[in-house]
């Protein structure tokens, strides 16, 4: 049985609430499939197949108009269930005069989208991230689209120890002190976490500029995956004032938010926003540059890894110790490919 190249059951980020103003529309692709998303004048935001029922125009191409898409070339609108609801000097509208609806939920500044089998969308599922919304929190979002698999993105961020290599200018630290840090990967029911600590370490340089601090710290590194996105909670604490027993509030907290949506096999939309606890009137500009530049460093790994395993699609890769984290949420997504073809056997 071959295993299909994404997961299609399930919630993925579409953009950022903040992508599509009212009035607005952007045509992306999801899983291969183009798709248009609008957001109609009071507000509400849509996605539909973006190719027009009557003559495959992108409906991406065409205008907002009151409640409905309107296609450019010969003016057929659509209604947000995928209906037409005008078809320009014809009173009758066949029932045939419809596109793809995909479900879409607004909530916490992300959209999510649904892929799959419709009736299978359950709006209870859509995972949440009320980072966005504690007061406690300034944050900012950026969309990176990249040209490599989405699995090698999860990959990417469930593995910490490319830090020291990738990330020596920012996030970096010392590449010892990475390699003695214990890894512990545990298997959630939905997911996989990863754990590290680092007790009484050396503060890395975007720490220094970004919380001040000026002696040795206890860091934190935890990640957890669940299909698809990763959040990752690191931070510190002046050494030896509690972080490792939960006593947190006092110390420098950063919570990324990292949505991993397919494009196709072999392209990603990244859609990441990062938010901190010591700046509250928000993230200034050269805070998030510098997070936005870390995120590029890893970008331009992936790309180049695609590159190489496009070219030799079959060729093994071997592991080592510190892909435990990697290695654990791998198998959990095999196993969900797994069940989706053995499903989408059965129903054939
Ligand atoms: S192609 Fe859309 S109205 Fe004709
Ligand atoms: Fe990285």
């Amino acid at each position: 049985m071959e295993q299909p190249l994404y997961l299609k059951n399930v919630w993925y980020v579409a953009g950022w609430s903040s992508d599509i103003k009212r009035g607005d529309r952007i045509g992306r692709t999801f899983l291969d499939q183009p798709v248009v998303l609008w957001r109609d004048q009071q507000g509400t935001a849509h996605a539909l197949a973006d190719r027009c029922a009557h003559r495959a125009m992108p409906l991406s191409a065409g205008v907002v108009e009151g409640s409905a898409i309107r296609c450019p070339y010969h003016g057929l609108e659509f209604g947000g269930d995928g209906r037409c609801t005008r078809i320009p000097a014809q009173d009758r509208i066949p029932d045939t005069a419809r596109v793809r609806a995909y479900p879409l939920v607004e909530q916490q500044g992300l959209l999510w989208i649904w892929m799959g089998d419709t009736g299978r969308a359950d709006v209870m599922l859509v995972p949440s991230y009320p980072i966005h919304e504690d007061p406690a929190y300034a944050w900012r979002s950026a969309h990176f689209p990249v040209n490599g698999s989405w699995q090698l993105l999860v990959d990417n961020l469930m593995d910490l120890s490319h830090l020291p290599y990738i990330h020596a200018k920012t996030i970096g630290g010392n590449p010892d002190l990475h390699f003695r840090t214990k890894t512990q990967s545990e298997k959630l029911t939905n997911g996989v976490r990863v754990i590290r600590q680092m007790p009484d370490s050396e503060p890395p340089p975007t720490y220094v500029d970004a919380a001040g601090f000026t002696g040795r710290i206890d860091r934190w590194q935890e990640i957890e995956f669940e299909p698809v996105l990763i959040r990752i909670h690191t931070g510190a604490c002046d050494a030896g004032t509690g972080a490792y027993e939960g006593r947190r509030d006092h110390g420098f907290s950063m919570r990324g938010f990292h949505g991993i949506t397919p494009e196709t096999a072999t392209t990603t939309h990244y859609f990441w926003s990062m938010a901190t606890n010591i700046l509250r009137d928000g993230i200034p500009d050269e805070v998030f540059e510098q997070t936005a530049r870390t995120f590029r460093e890893d970008q331009e790994v992936l790309e180049l890894q695609q590159a190489r395993m496009s070219a030799d699609p079959d060729q093994p890769m071997i592991d080592i110790a510190s892909d435990v984290g990697g290695r654990h949420t791998r198998q959990f997504i095999s196993r969900l490919l797994r069940e989706e073809a053995t499903e989408r056997l059965a129903a054939a």
